[in-house]
């Protein structure tokens, strides 16, 4: 089996993306994340793999393969017809090892290579080997010992070679110190990597300490792996985890609450026995009340709220809104409002992967967590004015910016002039001193007729289009001669992404840049940039909207990294 993944969309650190797995045959199955896996549980499962074809479209779902191990009957045929002939399910099939068996009777009677080796035969596309999930605040020496348990078994199941993808779990307890290691350890060997442990955690609502440990794992975990929150089931959560870089999450929840008659809303769970109304028209529970619905009803209608989170927070995507959406996720809960309130203190790690424009407006809701106050404030302070306006939530802005993403939406007029605004945002966009090189030319500034904004940037000297700027977020897209000054003017890495010999004749044509060929890119710069591809030796050849964080440049080996002009 063969992972492979690419970014097609992204907002703060997360991310729409295409996985794609291969098997033997090169036989491929694929699916866009942020994806929900539903666990499909052995021992009386309320909703059938039928169900969760036919209602949901599942194409990947999750179960366990120590509990098929268990059982003679369910092992001899799962062996004999194969996981997918034996649930008549053709998506992909991902396999819990025993781990949390494990943890909750102590003891179990299967080897990590066992277990791997059973995932594998019973072709499973992905299977886990047999971490162990050390409890929130365990004594530090038992989570440094288990650590060293997980990590041996890692090794052993990388070595064993399998035809299988494994989902690598990274542990370490609440110790922030041993995330970090489990993940630079994990990530390094496996392109699949779970955060796990983290169930009693969301169980006592203790969501500041998963954020801590997501973004702990993520820091440390490469960028273009793919990343499983291990029973991350519950969807007022799937918001803020997929803002934090999450990709896959699964549902054992929306089973396990329903057998407790225990009502999933995207806000919170309620006792079905408290509502008297239902505040939801998906299938299972249009034009009946709370009393009317069975443990299988609720079932069913605690995975239509999860799918249909996952897709809200696609859309947000899309839509660069998932700051808005993770903000009035937010206030659900007094523990999510306190967890999002607290991405403050990672706001510079997330800005890291966050485009440096959006597609939306940006609309403040008071929270100073956004990635946005982090790279607005970093980037003003190249801006040389003695012009400055507080606009909250950014603190002191050149008035020469205002027309920029994100200050735009506020709508404040300045007095400066349209060259002194162009100096400002060359500032801005690139760097501190920009502006000198425009000192060369004779500048001419033309507004667009229509909308009266500024929109091209001529030499007076030699008629020459020196760059545009775009209506929707005043950025400055540099054309060829300007490309080039701000190539002569900053020295590398500044502003560059710097590709692969092979791909510079295809770069030459005007062919995107993929992430394959990035050999270096400039760590300041941001999705959405304008940024110079150059070849290793530093020759310009080519200027570009950069698509990705600089280290998902570097990291992931499929999907554009620069749209080429
Ligand atoms: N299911 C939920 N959490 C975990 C975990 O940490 N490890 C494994 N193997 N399964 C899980
Ligand atoms: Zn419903």
């Amino acid at each position: 089996m063969k992972i492979s993944f690419e970014i097609k969309d992204k907002d703060i650190a997360g991310r729409i993306g295409r996985l794609e797995i291969k098997d033997k045959d090169n036989q491929s199955k694929v699916i866009e994340t942020p994806a929900l896996m539903p666990v499909y549980g052995l021992n009386n499962p309320i909703l059938s793999i039928d169900k969760l074809k036919s209602k949901f479209n599942a194409k990947i779902l999750m179960t366990n393969a120590y509990m098929l191990f268990k059982s003679e009957e369910k092992k001899n045929n799962v062996l004999e017809q194969g996981i997918h002939k034996f649930f008549n399910f053709d998506g992909i099939i991902a396999v819990d090892s025993g781990s949390y068996q494990l943890m909750k009777y102590g003891d179990i009677d299967i080897s990590n290579s066992e277990i791997l080796k059973f995932e594998e035969h019973i072709g499973a596309e992905i299977g886990s080997f047999l971490d162990i999930p050390t409890l929130p605040d365990a004594y530090k020496r038992l989570a440094e010992e288990n650590l060293t348990v997980t990590l041996k078994r890692a090794k052993e199941a990388k070595n064993l070679n399998l035809n299988l993808v494994v989902n690598a779990a990274i542990q370490g307890s609440t110790f922030m110190d041993l995330r970090a290691k489990a993940a630079r350890e994990i990530s390094k060997n496996f392109e699949l990597n779970a955060i796990g442990g983290i169930v009693r955690l969301m169980e006592e609502y203790r969501f500041e300490d998963l954020v801590n440990i997501i973004v702990a794992a993520k820091k440390n975990i490469r960028a273009g792996n793919i990343v499983h929150a291990f029973g991350l089931g519950h969807p007022m959560l799937f918001g803020l985890a997929v803002g934090l870089g999450c990709d896959i999450f699964d549902s054992a929840a929306y089973a396990l609450f329903a057998k407790d008659k225990r009502y999933i809303t995207n806000y919170g769970t309620k006792k079905i026995s408290e509502l008297e109304y239902l505040p939801c028209s998906c299938p299972a529970c249009h034009n009946k009340n709370p009393c009317d619905l069975d443990e299988h009803d609720i079932a069913l209608h605690n995975l239509y709220v999860s799918y249909e989170e996952i897709r809200r927070i696609k859309q947000a995507i899309k839509e660069n809104t998932l700051w808005e959406y993770i903000e009035m996720r937010a206030i659900s809960h007094p523990s999510l409002y306190k967890a999002v309130r607290t991405l403050k203190k990672h706001r510079k790690f997330l800005s890291e992967f966050d485009p440096i424009t959006k597609r939306s407006a940006f609309f403040d809701f008071g929270f100073d967590s956004r990635t946005e106050i982090y790279n607005v404030k970093s980037r003003a302070k190249n801006v040389k004015t003695e012009n400055l306006i507080n606009v909250k939530p950014f603190g002191n802005v050149p008035q020469e910016i205002l027309d920029i993403y994100p200050l735009n939406v506020f709508g404040i007029k300045s007095d400066a002039d349209d060259k002194e605004k162009v100096k400002a945002i060359m500032q801005y966009q690139f760097g501190e001193n920009a502006a000198q090189i425009l000192a060369q030319f004779n500048l001419i500034i033309k507004r667009s007729r229509k909308t009266k904004r500024i929109r091209w940037i001529h030499d007076n000297k030699t008629k020459e289009l020196l760059g545009s700027v775009r209506a929707s977020d005043h950025f400055i897209i540099p054309h060829k001669k300007l490309a080039e000054e701000l190539h002569k003017f900053f020295k590398f890495p500044k502003l560059r992404i710097a590709i692969a010999d092979e791909a510079v004749p295809f770069v030459k044509e005007g062919m995107n840049v993929f992430a394959k060929f990035v050999i270096n890119a400039d760590k300041n710069l941001r999705a959405g940039d304008e940024c110079l591809v150059v070849d290793k030796d530093d020759n310009l050849i080519a200027t570009g909207t950069l698509m990705l964080a600089p280290r998902e440049c570097t990291s992931f080996k499929r999907g554009v990294a620069v749209r080429v002009r």
